[in-house]
């Protein structure tokens, strides 16, 4: 075998990750590339959604639309020209960041047109939820998330199947609701944990909005990791557990939240309440600085000795121009029981 060399002396855990392929890349005008043998992260974007476009982006803002209305929002990866120049956007609503920090999520504000609605149903998959803009530059929901929304639904279904009854599915920092509404409506019995009651609250206007009163879904106020371990002491189970971690939170008397430190016990955990016969575990970064591997290694960590198989990658918005350019939102990684 080739000796490792240059790329490869520079990164630790090389043989572990089995990065060894030099020269794999061929040559380029009498350079070798090197190329390594990690896993290979997938671009996923939600496909046919009426109600969610990425219609144009570039010096560093993004145009969308949410059902009828368009939005302008700052984009700091969109680091290269619009189709249309971006005075000529014509939108219903702009955010207009704060002064802070560039990368400040929390300052800045929107000017919205009189004529906009405080809120406005948009529907995916048969589900109608309601969009609205928020103090914290989004519409009440994550468009980029749909492709995960399917997936489950996927898993779902094939559990189903496979054991006869419906799946319970963990839904842990899940904001408005959407994943938990989508999972339900696949055929799921869902518990909703979010420690901020206003998105509980936004967690029930959505259920109310996609007539889904009935649907199995416990809505419960707790922080995230303090639930785990109280499923973990009551023995309780889950058959797949979704989690979007923010990089700092905070539960509802106080307990402070930090990825960096937090999500591997809190990953741990969730092995711990998973059922005899998993079907999955889904993982979504949108807050921190790291690739794709980061969220890759963490889990299949966490699921070695499990079987099935974990893929990763980035959740992208497409434009809907010819020659589209996607912008990156969040990473992921995602473990079944079957094949990635
Ligand atoms: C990025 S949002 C999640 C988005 C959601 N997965 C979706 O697709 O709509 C982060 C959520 O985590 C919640 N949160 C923050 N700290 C928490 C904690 N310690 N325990 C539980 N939820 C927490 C926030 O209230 C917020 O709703």
């Amino acid at each position: 075998m080739a000796k490792p060399f240059g790329i490869f002396c520079q990164i630790p855990n090389v043989k572990k990750h089995g990065l060894i392929l030099p020269g794999a890349g061929g040559k380029v005008a009498g350079m070798t590339e090197d190329l390594i043998s990690q896993p290979q992260p997938r671009l996923l974007a939600a496909a046919d959604w009426g109600d969610y476009e990425l219609i144009d982006s570039g010096d560093g803002q993004k145009l969308e639309r949410f059902g009828r209305y368009r939005f302008v929002r700052p984009e700091p990866q969109a680091m290269w020209a619009p189709r249309q120049p971006a005075e000529s956007w014509q939108a219903d609503g702009r955010f207009v960041p704060g002064q802070g920090r560039e990368d400040d999520e929390e300052g800045g504000g929107w000017t919205l047109s009189p004529d906009l609605p405080d809120s406005w149903q948009v529907g995916y998959d048969g589900l109608r939820f309601l969009a609205r803009p928020t103090p914290f530059r989004h519409l009440g929901f994550f468009p980029e998330q749909a492709p995960h929304w399917r997936w489950c639904a996927a898993q779902i279904d094939r559990f189903a199947a496979t054991h006869g009854r419906p799946p319970r599915i963990l839904n842990l920092f899940a904001y408005s609701g959407i994943a938990s509404l989508h999972a339900a409506q696949a055929g799921a019995e869902v518990t909703h944990v979010d420690a901020s009651r206003k998105a509980i609250a936004q967690a029930f206007e959505n259920r109310d909005t996609a007539g889904m009163e009935d649907a199995p879904i416990r809505f419960i106020t707790e922080d995230a990791s303090r639930f785990v371990e109280r499923e973990i002491r009551r023995g309780r189970s889950y058959d797949g557990i979704i989690l979007d971690p923010p990089k700092y939170g905070r539960g509802p008397k106080g307990e402070r939240w930090r990825i960096e430190s937090d999500l591997v016990p809190l990953l741990q955990g969730c092995r711990q309440i998973l059922s005899e016969n998993p079907r999955f575990l889904l993982l979504t970064i949108y807050a921190i600085r790291a690739s794709s591997q980061a969220a890759h290694y963490a889990l299949s960590g966490i699921m070695e000795g499990a079987g099935g198989a974990v893929s990763s990658g980035e959740l992208v918005s497409v434009e809907s121009q010819p020659d589209p350019r996607v912008i990156s939102q969040a990473n992921f990684a995602r473990w079944t029981a079957e094949g990635a």
